[in-house]
């Protein structure tokens, strides 16, 4: 479904409706209360991607800086307007916010056979540094490996 996306910080108001794309995008999925907690953590900060001329939500993303470094928390598109670039801006302010905070890193967490999420994270300079065996429960019981996949942030000067 084509149109750009804005991204804004997400608000309280916007708490209800991330949780519904976030238990549209994983298993594990974050209920209101897990993304308050999330957002209530010190350095976090949320996201959401507005298509324009609407106000409806498309995506977001949660992300957590502390000393130097960031952490991609979570990051999801809904299914109907994925592969339009909305992912992509979201992880581009994302990383923009991480540098303005002034974080060296970037770093997150990935299933090892999520094809769309590691094109896009190597897209966007990051590189594998680490594996987690068994790091994700699947519906069916089955675990699924993760990649800690990690870039350099540029000093902002
Ligand atoms: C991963 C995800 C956030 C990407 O969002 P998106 O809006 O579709 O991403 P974009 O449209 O910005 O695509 C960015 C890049 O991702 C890759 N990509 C997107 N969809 C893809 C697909 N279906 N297959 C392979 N690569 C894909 C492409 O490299 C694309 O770049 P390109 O347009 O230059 O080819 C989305 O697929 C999603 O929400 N998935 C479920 C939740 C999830 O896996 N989150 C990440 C967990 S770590």
């Amino acid at each position: 479904m084509s149109s750009r996306s804005n991204v804004e910080a997400l608000r309280t108001a916007d708490i209800e409706i991330v949780a519904k794309i976030h238990a549209t995008c994983f298993f594990d999925a974050w209920g209101p209360s897990m993304i308050r907690q999330v957002l209530d953590m010190p350095g976090t900060y949320g996201l959401v991607a507005r298509r324009q001329n609407y106000s409806s939500i498309v995506g977001f993303a949660l992300a957590r800086v502390a000393a130097d470094e960031c952490e991609l928390l979570s990051l999801g598109v809904a299914s109907e307007y994925r592969a339009n670039g909305t992912g992509a801006q979201l992880l581009a302010t994302a990383m923009a916010r991480a540098i303005a905070e002034r974080a060296r890193w970037f770093f997150l967490e990935v299933a090892e056979d999520n094809k769309a999420a590691l094109r896009l994270y190597e897209a966007h300079g990051m590189e594998k540094v680490g594996y987690r065996l068994n790091y994700y429960e699947n519906a069916d019981g089955s675990k699924t490996n993760a990649l800690t996949m990690r870039c350099a942030l540029p000093d902002e000067g």
